[in-house]
C-alpha cells in the first residue's frame, strides 16, 4: 500500500453571479457535459489523483428531491474516484473547509501522508500536466504548491481613473491559478488559524502564507482558464469545438 494518498477538492458550490446565467455556472454545459462533469473527467483520468471530493450546493445537484439518490449514483458510477459530494458553504473559504473536513474523516485510518489539491471547478479544462507538476512538486518538496502564470501585459497603477507614475515590474507578477495544494494537516492548521483570526481570503495560498508556510510556484497553463463571465463561457465553447482543450 502506498504511503501517500492524494485527494482533490473540486469546488462547485458558488452562485456564478458574474456568469449571469439563471443557474450556477457549474451546471452550464459544453459539448453535452456540465462544467462540473468536464472538471470531474480531468481528475478521474489523472493517475496522480486517488480520491475526489466535489463540493456542491445541494439545491443545484438535487433540485428534485426524488432524484437525489439517482443523481448521486449516476455521478459515482461515471467517476469511480468520486468519494463523496460535500455541501458547500457561504464563501469559497467555507466550501474548502467543508471539503477538508470531509477528507479528514475519510483519511482518518490512513497513517501516511495525505496530500490535497484544491481546485476551482470553474477551471474545468485543467491540463493533466498541471495536475502532475503540482502533485510531483508537493511530493518531493516540503512546501505548499500553487499553479500560476506570469503576467504578460504591462501593469500600471491607477488612482481615481488617472494613471500614476508607477509601472509595476512585470517579471515579479504572476497570476494565481488552481490547483493550490499542501498536506492535509498544514491546510487544516491554516484554515483553523484564519477562522480564529477572522481572516478572509480569495484563495487558499493566502492562508498558508499567513501562517508563514513556504509556497512553491509551478507553471500553470493558458488553457487552465477560470470561466467567470459570459464572454469566458462563449470563448471556452468555441475553443472546445476547435479541440483546443484536447490533450
Ligand atoms: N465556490 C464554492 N463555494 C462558494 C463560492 C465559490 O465552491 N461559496 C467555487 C465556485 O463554484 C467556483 C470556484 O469556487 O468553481 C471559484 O469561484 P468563482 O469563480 O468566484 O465562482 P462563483 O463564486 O460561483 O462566481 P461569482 O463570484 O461570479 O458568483
Ligand atoms: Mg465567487
Amino acid at each position: 500500500m502506498s504511503d501517500v494518498l492524494t485527494y482533490a477538492i473540486i469546488l462547485a458550490a458558488g452562485r456564478g453571479e458574474r456568469m449571469l446565467a439563471n443557474k450556477n455556472k457549474m451546471l452550464l454545459e459544453i459539448g453535452g457535459n456540465s462544467l462540473l462533469e468536464l472538471c470531474l473527467n480531468r481528475f478521474q483520468e489523472n493517475k496522480c489523483i486517488d480520491h475526489i471530493f466535489a463540493v456542491v450546493a445541494p439545491e443545484d445537484i438535487f433540485p428534485d428531491k426524488q432524484s437525489d439518490i439517482k443523481l448521486k449514483d449516476d455521478l459515482s458510477e461515471k467517476y469511480p474516484k468520486l468519494a463523496s459530494l460535500v455541501a458547500g458553504g457561504k464563501t469559497r473559504q467555507d466550501s474548502v473547509f467543508n471539503g477538508l473536513d470531509a477528507i479528514k474523516k475519510h483519511a482518518a485510518v490512513f497513517s501516511g501522508r495525505v496530500l490535497v489539491l484544491i481546485h476551482d471547478g470553474a477551471r474545468c479544462f485543467v491540463p493533466s500536466a498541471v495536475l502532475e507538476s503540482v502533485t510531483d512538486t508537493l511530493k518531493t518538496e516540503r512546501c505548499a504548491v500553487v499553479a500560476a502564470m506570469p503576467v504578460t501585459d504591462t501593469i500600471r497603477q491607477i488612482s481615481n481613473c488617472r494613471l500614476e507614475d508607477l509601472q509595476v515590474p512585470r517579471e515579479h507578477l504572476w497570476q494565481m491559478q488552481t490547483p493550490q495544494a499542501a498536506d492535509l494537516d498544514i491546510l487544516l492548521h491554516a484554515f483553523a488559524h484564519a477562522d480564529h483570526e477572522g481572516f478572509p481570503a480569495t484563495d487558499d495560498i493566502a492562508l498558508l502564507l499567513r501562517i508563514g508556510y513556504p509556497v512553491r510556484v509551478v507553471r500553470g497553463d493558458r488553457r487552465n482558464i477560470k470561466l467567470t463571465t459570459p464572454d469566458d463561457f462563449e470563448m471556452a465553447r468555441l475553443l472546445y469545438e476547435a479541440e483546443y482543450f484536447n490533450e
